[in-house]
């Protein structure tokens, strides 16, 4: 795979954990990549790589200390934190990421987060219990919110002996992650399936049943799949907005029939359900229904199809199957129930008492077999960007 890092310079702050080592590996693939890496090693890194091993292996010097005279008539640190195209801190470890989050700037490292106007890629790793507690959690929001990508951790046997989220991401996927940043196509060759939009129910040839979905966020994350090289199929219900740029899109309007344009659009490697698909449909009059002062017309309702569960059991099931949870309490118990009932790998839970109909933002979770991760508020852009990379790197580190 070709990363597109070419002629890019990373600046590489290791941050100290057990996982520190891996970041020599990374030095290596983003050198046979033809990029250029700056290292930064934090104090506590250098207990677990040497200053030497980090240079020798990125061919350039390892700056540490903010108090280095010689590096600061070198190259001072305001001016190292903007050299680079991208900034990576891999390991980011609870600790630098908690004082990244306070904006800190107490050691080279920090000043560097806080000092840079370029785009930052934290690749966490960490003991479970410590990237499971809410003020790590808390954090992590807080990063995400400023506009810094949070790679997800790994799941899996831990070097302190536990069990669960917290391991350094594969290489692959953090190097699918960094490219990302440089206009890779991570997902050329995989197909997408995203669902956008409400659905309409027809009453009467002049009424429906609808909802609010202004279908932003699924145009959004079409969008964002179609940046990344996928080909992407969206089945749009009732919206007024611009088909996304290599986007193909299918206009449909009630659940019925997106149910089988959604089949049509198989097989696919990934399934997004963005809709917000109307639960049911009403028996529909042929004549519109005349108010003739009498008796209310029945509505009489029927249950519309799962459409997201249809997918996530179909006998052609994408590798990937992501649903949307739309909730106005108890967020996450019902997200984790929706994961496993309707046979998604991921759901992205959103709570739409805080506006999020029509609105520009979006305050989301991302629910997996591991856990929940609060992403923060941030505009339904963000969100898509975020999310696609996240598929990217998903698929990056199967490969
Ligand atoms: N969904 C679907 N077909 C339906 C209903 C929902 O594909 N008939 C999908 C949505 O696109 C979303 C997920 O299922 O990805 C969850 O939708 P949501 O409206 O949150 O949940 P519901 O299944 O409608 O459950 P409830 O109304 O009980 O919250």
């Amino acid at each position: 795979m070709a990363w597109s890092v070419q002629g890019k310079t990373i600046l590489l702050i290791v941050g100290g954990g057990i996982a520190a080592f891996k970041a020599l590996e990374l030095v290596r693939e983003l050198g046979r990549a033809g990029g250029r890496v700056l290292p930064v090693l934090t104090e506590n890194g250098a207990r677990f790589v040497t200053p030497l091993s980090l240079s020798a292996l990125a061919g350039a010097q390892v700056r540490t200390s903010l108090w280095d005279l010689e590096d600061e008539a070198a190259m001072g640190h305001i001016q190292l934190s903007r050299a680079a195209d991208l900034v990576v801190v891999c390991p980011a470890t609870a600790s630098l990421m908690a004082r990244a989050a306070g904006g800190q700037a107490d050691d080279l490292a920090t000043t560097l987060l806080l000092a840079t106007d370029k785009p930052v890629l934290m690749v966490p790793a960490m003991n479970v219990r410590m990237w499971l507690h809410p003020a790590t959690q808390r954090n992590i929001a807080t990063l995400r919110s400023d506009g810094i990508t949070v790679m997800q951790p790994d799941d899996g046997a831990m070097a302190c002996g536990e069990f669960g989220p917290g391991r350094l991401p594969e290489v692959p996927a953090i190097m699918a992650a960094i490219a990302a940043f440089f206009g890779a196509k991570p997902l050329a060759g995989r197909h997408a399936l995203v669902t956008a939009g409400p659905t309409h129910e027809p009453i009467d040839p002049v009424r429906f049943i609808g909802n609010h979905s202004s279908g932003k966020q699924g145009f959004a994350i079409a969008a964002a799949l179609a940046q990344l090289g996928a080909r992407v199929s969206l089945v749009a219900g009732p919206v007024h907005l611009p088909t996304p740029a290599g986007v193909t899109r299918i206009d449909v309007t009630t659940a019925r029939d997106m149910q089988v344009a959604c089949a049509a659009a198989l097989p696919a490697d990934i399934a997004v359900m963005v809709a917000a698909v109307a639960d049911w449909r009403a028996e529909t009059a042929p004549h519109k229904l005349k108010k003739d002062g009498k008796a209310l017309p029945p509505l009489a309702l029927t249950e519309n199809p799962d459409i997201l569960a249809g997918i996530g059991h179909h006998a052609l099931r994408p590798a990937l199957v992501v649903g949307f949870a739309a909730e106005t309490h108890d967020l996450i118990p019902h997200a984790v129930a929706k994961r496993l009932k309707k046979g998604a790998d991921w759901i992205v839970a959103n709570d739409v008492t805080e506006g999020v109909f029509g609105s520009d933002s979006n305050h989301v979770h991302l629910v997996t077999a591991s856990g929940a991760e609060d992403w923060g508020a941030q505009v339904k852009q963000a969100v898509a960007t975020a999310l696609a990379q996240r598929i990217a790197a998903h698929f990056a580190g199967q490969s």
